[in-house]
């Protein structure tokens, strides 16, 4: 049976458009240099919440403004729908925020439909704010008026957030379901001496493949998809953060920390899955799936 394929058709033609691929690169650029690297992009992508902070922050103001719309069609209370609205207007700007900084991270494709869903949301925003402003000078039908041609404007948002969230998979974790694809217990993985020492490298385990660092007798497997978007992490650069032995992904820069695959910095929230290691006498390395 065929689909219906309207909206999704039209965001699906969105991720192929390249009209505005010069402003989407220009502001992703612009992003990436006014929130580099460090504590507050890390906070941005949710870090240390183990998850993205901008579906959690987007649901509040979209609640508010859904129930401002609700107490305006009950016709109660004006004060609690300008209070209900204020609230969605104040919680928007950390929202865009955390928003941009996960955006600036992401596929092109999934920064085409980001970039309709961002206008989108700001002209919601504004219509929100002027509604607001509206009521606060006592005119309570024009901003009735604005905040419901803002909820509907903010509904295409909403729907293009959630294409890039469920169909492009962005903010998803990308990494391999260990315990879903390797079966319980230990696996051969190769012979010791036929890898480098020093430089990681990619092997296959039934389905999945692995990174694989050999340190002197000490040998490191992480999966080697990069939990963010899926990027190799054997082709990464190996340093030392806080202290920590970690792997950068050569994609977006996350960073991992290689004894337990915690995330040290994002965009990626969600840690590496770990393999335990053990060599056999004949210098067959072994792995299972990790604990953590
Ligand atoms: S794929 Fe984006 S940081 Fe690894």
């Amino acid at each position: 049976m065929r689909g219906f394929a309207g909206p999704v058709a039209l965001a699906d033609r969105l991720e192929k458009s390249k009209a505005m691929d010069k402003p989407v690169r220009v502001l992703a650029k612009a992003v990436r240099r006014r929130i580099p690297p460090g504590r507050l992009r890390d906070l941005l992508h949710g870090v240390p919440l183990g998850e993205p902070l901008h579906p959690p922050l987007a649901s509040v103001s979209l609640g508010c403004w859904m129930s401002t719309a609700v107490l305006d069609l009950a016709g109660a209370d004006a004060r609690a729908a300008r209070l209900l609205l204020a609230t969605g207007v104040a919680n928007a700007l950390p929202t865009v925020a955390a928003g941009l900084t996960d955006w600036s991270s992401l596929h092109r494709e999934q920064q085409r439909v980001g970039f309709v869903h961002m206008l989108s949301n700001l002209t919601a925003f504004s219509l929100f704010s002027a509604s607001l402003a509206a009521r606060l000078r006592g005119q309570e039908r024009t901003g009735k008026i604005l905040s419901f041609t803002g909820l509907g404007i903010g509904m295409l948002g909403a729907y293009l957030g959630g294409h890039m969230a469920y169909r492009q998979a962005a903010g998803a974790n990308h990494a391999p379901q260990v315990t879903h694809l390797v079966p319980l217990g230990w696996h051969d993985l190769c012979p010791i001496r036929d890898l480098p020492d020093g430089r990681p490298v990619a092997r296959r385990l039934g389905y999945i493949q692995l990174f694989v660092l050999r340190q002197g007798d000490g040998v490191t497997v992480l999966a080697d998809h990069c939990p963010h978007l899926a990027g190799p992490l054997h082709q990464g650069r190996l340093v030392m953060s806080d202290g920590e032995a970690c792997v950068v992904c050569p994609w977006h820069g996350s960073t991992f920390r290689l004894a337990d695959g915690s995330v040290r910095h994002g965009p990626a929230t969600a840690p590496a899955p770990t393999f335990e290691t053990r060599i056999r006498r004949d210098g067959t390395i072994q792995v299972r799936p990790g604990l953590t």
